[in-house]
C-alpha cells in the first residue's frame, strides 16, 4: 500500500550539509556527509536508504542537533539547528526526538521506565503533575501496560523496550522524530508491531519521521518520499511511489536488484550488479562516487560530480546516464511503460 503525503507545510530544511569525523593520529579526515540537501514537510515520512557506511546516521545526528555539522546548514522551523540562540534553544526542546537503533542507546539501564519516558519532559521544563499524566498517555499510546512504568529495561522485551524508546520520543508531542534503523534489532513479529506502531502515531499526532532503513520493503511501506544515500551524498530522491516503479539511479536499480521486493508490478525488468566495494569516504573518488561500481559508467562519469537532473513528478537523480537506466526498469504487462498518470504523485509541492 503506498501512503499519501498529508501536507505540505515544510518543517526541516537541509542544505549542503557536510560532516567531516577526524581520522585519529593522521591529517586526514572521514567524508562522513558530502553535501546532502533534504527537505522534510509536516506530517510525512521521509526515507533515508543506503549501503552502511553511506552516511545515514551522520545525517540523522546532524538534524537532531547531536552532532555539529562541518558547513552546510539544518533549519527547523526558523531555527538554525546547529547553532540555536539560547531563546531558540528554548523553543527548539523536545521538538525534534530521535530513536536509535538499539533500545539500549535510547534508554538509561539504571533508569525506571517511568523515568526514562519523564527526561524529555523534564528537558522541556513541564510542570511535574503534567508530566505525569503525560507519561501515563503515551505509555498507552504505545500499547505498554502501566506496569512496566515501575520496571527497567532489562526486565523488557527488546520490542518493549523500543516501544518505550517511542514513547519517551513522543512525550513531548515532537514535530520530528529522527528514526535511525528502529526495527533492525527486533525479531520479525515485534518489527511488524514498531512500524504499526510508527503510522498509528503518525497518523493520531501527525508527527513527521525521517527514517533511516536498510530494509526497502519497510521503507516502501511506511514512507511517502524517500532518498538514496551513496558514500555521503543523496544519488536520487522521490516519492516512493516514484522510486520503486522508476528507480532511475544505477546505485538505487543495484539496491533493488539485491532485494525481492512483493509487488509484482513494482519489479525491475533486468537486474544491476554493481562492482566492488564502496570506496574508501578517506580519499573520496574524482566525479561520480559510483563510477568505479557501475556497469554504464563512462569518461565523462569518472571526471565530473553530476548535477541533480529533474526527471519529472518530483523525482530527481544525480546520473549522466539516467537515460539508459530505463532499460531496468518495470514494464507493464501491455509491454509500454508506465504511462505518468499511473503514478500517483505524493510530492508536495516545494
Ligand atoms: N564518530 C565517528 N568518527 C569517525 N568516523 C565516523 C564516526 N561516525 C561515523 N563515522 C564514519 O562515517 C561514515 C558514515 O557513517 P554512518 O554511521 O553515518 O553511516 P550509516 O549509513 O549510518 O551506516 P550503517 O548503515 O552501518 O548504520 C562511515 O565511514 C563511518 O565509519
Ligand atoms: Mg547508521
Amino acid at each position: 500500500m503506498q501512503m499519501s503525503a498529508p501536507h505540505v507545510e515544510s518543517i526541516l530544511r537541509v542544505r549542503d550539509l557536510v560532516k567531516h569525523f577526524p581520522v585519529a593520529g593522521s591529517r586526514q579526515v572521514v567524508h562522513a556527509v558530502n553535501g546532502v540537501s533534504l527537505e522534510v514537510y509536516r506530517g510525512e515520512t521521509v526515507a533515508l536508504v543506503g549501503e552502511s557506511g553511506s552516511g545515514k546516521t551522520t545525517v540523522g545526528r546532524c538534524v537532531a542537533g547531536l552532532l555539529r555539522a562541518t558547513s552546510g546548514i539544518v533549519i527547523f522551523r526558523d531555527v538554525e539547528v546547529n547553532a540555536p540562540s539560547k531563546l531558540d534553544y528554548r523553543y527548539m526542546r523536545g521538538k525534534i526526538q530521535l530513536v536509535f537503533q538499539e533500545p539500549g542507546e535510547s534508554l538509561d539501564p539504571k533508569m525506571r521506565i517511568e523515568d526514562s519516558i519523564a527526561e524529555p519532559l523534564r528537558a522541556a521544563r513541564w510542570p511535574g503533575e503534567r508530566r505525569a499524566a503525560r507519561v501515563l498517555e503515551v505509555t498507552e499510546l504505545v500499547g505498554l501496560q502501566v506496569k512496566v512504568l515501575r520496571q527497567y529495561p532489562w526486565e523488557l522485551s527488546a520490542g518493549q523496550q523500543q516501544k518505550v524508546a517511542i514513547a519517551r520520543a513522543i512525550a513531548t508531542n515532537p514535530e520530528l522524530v529522527v528514526l535511525d534503523e528502529p526495527t533492525s534489532a527486533l525479531d520479525p513479529t515485534a518489527r511488524a508491531e514498531i512500524i504499526e506502531l510508527l503510522r498509528t502515531i503518525q497518523e493520531k499526532l501527525g508527527t513527521a519521521y525521517l527514517f533511516i532503513s536498510h530494509d526497502l520493503s519497510t521503507v516502501r511501506y511506511i514512507s511517502h518520499r524517500v532518498a538514496v544515500m551513496y558514500l555521503g551524498m543523496i544519488v536520487e530522491h522521490g516519492s516512493t511511489t516514484e522510486i520503486f516503479r522508476r528507480p532511475t539511479h544505477p546505485y538505487t536499480i543495484g539496491l533493488l536488484s539485491s532485494v525481492m521486493l512483493p509487488d509484482p508490478r513494482q519489479t525491475l525488468r533486468r537486474g544491476l550488479q554493481l562492482k566492488g566495494e564502496i570506496p574508501s569516504p578517506i580519499s573520496l573518488p574524482q566525479g561520480c562516487y559510483l563510477a568505479s561500481r557501475c556497469p554504464l559508467a563512462d569518461g565523462r562519469c569518472r571526471l565530473e560530480l553530476p548535477p541533480a537532473v529533474d526527471v519529472g513528478r518530483g523525482h530527481f537523480v544525480h546520473c549522466f546516464k539516467h537515460d539508459e537506466t530505463r532499460q531496468f526498469q518495470f514494464v507493464a504487462e501491455t509491454g509500454g511503460a508506465l504511462p505518468a498518470s499511473a503514478s500517483q504523485s505524493v510530492q508536495p509541492s516545494p
